[in-house]
């Protein structure tokens, strides 16, 4: 038995293993596998034909203005500087695991299942997360090959994913290959848009890359089909990342829209107001809220949008040649079930208190917008409010995916903290010795962390923690709960977030320097709970998709299969040279559909759109169209 990890290691390094080899497919040629017209995806069955109304391939062929291109995204990783780490510790028969996760309970569930063990008897814990990208909503294997050697050795065990491993099995983003024709008038009325996408998947697994999901609202038009197929690959499995199915999806539509407003000589942001949709056309309903018009005029104000002279090559600034281009984005706004608890508590001054919920912050600010919910309702100071987060003993949160994770937790922190000022009242008109003993808790009120009586206003109210002290408790706790919106099969209504992206890029074709030089993103994200927090979700999102339209790409080997690139030298990312000035605004039009703040979520909205933007203004630029990402200097070579 292997006592240190040196041990462990060399013991591993003697491990002769001898297999046969067969010649991978690896190849970048996607073409659809002859499969059924429903098939099993890992969400659940789909239908191939996603989404389909009118005829759209009559109504195509009869277009006046057609256009037919292919776009295709590659395998990208999740390189979250934080690599997956398992530590895993029996006592007796349950395990707690010590683990990097966005989804704590789910993860509870899987690990209790694969152990036969009750769910009791696993605890995990994620006090903090150095980000995820979606390459930690599921688990991995290390989880339970940690907790399996740990119960073998009676020992805790440590395993921590390397960075090379991390591109073989901890997921990649598909490779998608996306056919999108577009019908049109000459006035650039689109009359037919057909999306036909394929991605890669790995031999034993069935992840759903959705690049149809936002095709099907986005504009208006009359006839419409979104198909997809699947190409089985050698590689890893594929997995959510940041803004699955739709980031990708909206690049290849995006650019579409772009090219043609090329064809037709109309503005691109023209072309896309006037095939602003009324409703959402795919499911015959409102939306909730939405206002891309006015992120596109925001967003076209910020920019300078007017001076654009759309000549290829004929922007120019210090000796360097500008392309401009814009484009438009949407994601998915709803909630997921939660839980969370609210405590009151008497420190001996003002009070404080605590708020809990099991949902994970993934560096995006999840601890202060519960402390800020919290705040919000009892009128504790944020500073006095502790937060407790990333626990399956906690109350059961929602994972930390989708952009849903603070829209889920509002109402419950919310019913929560109503609860817990709820029994506060009642324990103040029963406390021997209260101001309030004498009256009805409908007779009184709490406000900014104080009680009194209704009819009186303000002149006599108590400090809860008073009231706390009168009645002999150390503090008082309320519990709350919320309902999923997400995956309702009935919506009233069409909930999704919009935005846009205006980016100007320079080129030096003397020494072929290609550069993103200014960025002016517009979201319309319902109310934002905290600029600050929600700016750097944007702003990070927005480096991911210089990343995605300029640098990431993961290259697999024709005779391994095996990545390439796997290392950060070689995988490379947008880094801080890399990355220009983002100038991010939010509008404020609370949807409040969503929840009682009209919050909806911002992580991943940021990097849908950015990459067509992108490659409309290197386009703009150089005069050459990239419809494969990333874009190459090679590309760009006359
Ligand atoms: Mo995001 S891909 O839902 O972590």
């Amino acid at each position: 038995m292997a006592d240190t990890f040196e041990t462990a290691k060399a013991a591993a390094d003697v491990v002769r293993v001898t297999y046969a080899e067969e010649k991978p497919n690896v190849d970048t040629e996607l073409k659809a596998d002859d499969e059924p017209d429903v098939v099993a995806t890992t969400f659940s069955m789909r239908e191939r034909l996603q989404s389909q109304r009118g005829d759209a391939d009559a109504a195509f062929t009869r277009a006046p203005v057609m256009l037919d291109q292919t776009y295709v995204t590659p395998a990208e990783t999740h390189n979250p500087i934080e690599l997956h780490a398992t530590t895993a510790v029996w006592d007796g028969s349950t395990l707690t695991l010590y683990e990097g996760s966005q989804g704590v309970f789910n993860l509870r569930g899987i690990l209790a299942q694969m152990f036969g063990l009750p769910i009791e008897s696993v605890r995990v814990i994620t006090r903090f997360l150095g980000s995820g990208f979606g390459g930690k909503l599921w688990p991995w294997t290390h989880c339970p090959l940690a907790a399996a050697a740990a119960r073998q050795l009676g020992k805790p065990v440590q395993l921590v994913v390397s960075r090379k491993m991390m591109f073989q099995t901890t997921g990649h983003r598909a490779r998608t290959q996306q056919r999108v024709r577009l019908g049109a008038t000459a006035e650039g009325k689109l009359v037919s848009l057909q999306h036909d996408y394929v991605y890669h998947r790995s031999v034993l697994d069935a992840h759903h890359e959705d690049c149809g999901e936002a095709t099907a609202f986005q504009y208006s038009v009359p006839n419409l089909r979104v198909t997809f197929g699947r190409a089985k690959r050698n590689v890893g499995s594929t997995v959510d990342m940041r803004g699955p199915g739709a980031v990708p999806g909206l690049y290849a539509t995006e650019s579409a829209m772009n090219e043609l407003a090329e064809q037709l000589n109309i503005d691109p942001v023209r072309l896309r107001v006037i095939n602003e949709p009324k409703i959402d056309e795919e499911l015959g309903i409102p939306f909730s809220s939405r206002h891309l018009l006015e992120c596109f005029e925001l967003g076209a104000e910020k920019f300078g949008w007017s001076r654009r002279t759309p000549a290829v090559g004929s922007m120019k600034r210090d000796g360097l040649t500008l392309g401009w281009g814009m484009a438009g984005c949407t994601w998915i706004a709803a909630r997921f079930p939660a839980e969370a608890s609210v405590q009151l508590r008497d420190d001996g001054t003002a009070g404080t208190a605590r708020v809990a919920c099991g949902t994970q912050d993934i560096g995006t600010g999840t601890y202060t917008i519960l402390a800020q919910l919290a705040s919000e309702k009892t009128g504790v100071p944020v500073g006095k409010v502790e937060v407790a987060l990333g626990d399956t003993s906690l109350p059961e949160g929602p994972l930390s995916g989708g952009s849903m994770a603070t829209a889920s937790v509002v109402p419950a922190v919310f019913a929560a903290a109503d609860s817990a000022i709820a029994s506060l009242l009642s324990v103040a008109t029963a406390a021997p010795g209260s101001p309030f003993e004498r009256r009805k808790p409908e007779e009184l009120t709490f406000e900014d962390g104080r009680i009194f009586v209704k009819a009186d206003g303000t002149a006599a109210a108590v400090p809860f923690a008073d009231v706390l002290r009168r009645a002999n408790l150390r503090l008082i706790t309320g519990s709350g709960k919320s309902e999923a919106t997400f995956g309702n099969p009935k919506p009233k209504l069409s909930t999704h977030s919009f935005g846009c992206h205006f980016v100007e890029v320079t080129w030096q074709p003397e020494i072929a320097r290609l550069r993103v030089s200014r960025v002016v993103t517009v979201m319309d994200a319902g109310r934002i709970l905290n600029p600050l927090a929600g700016r750097n979700q944007i702003e990070g999102a927005v480096v991911m998709g210089i990343g995605m339209a300029l640098l990431e790409h993961t290259s697999y080997d024709r005779r391994t299969g095996a990545p390439i690139n796997s290392n950060l030298a070689d995988y490379v990312v947008a880094v801080n040279a890399d990355v220009p000035p983002i100038d991010v605004h939010f509008l404020d039009f609370p949807d409040k559909e969503i929840n009682a703040l009209g919050a909806r979520g911002i992580g991943e909205i940021g990097l849908a759109g950015i990459a067509a933007a992108i490659t409309d203004a290197v386009h703009h630029a150089t005069g050459v169209r990239v419809r494969e990402l990333p874009v190459k200097i090679e590309h760009l070579l006359g």
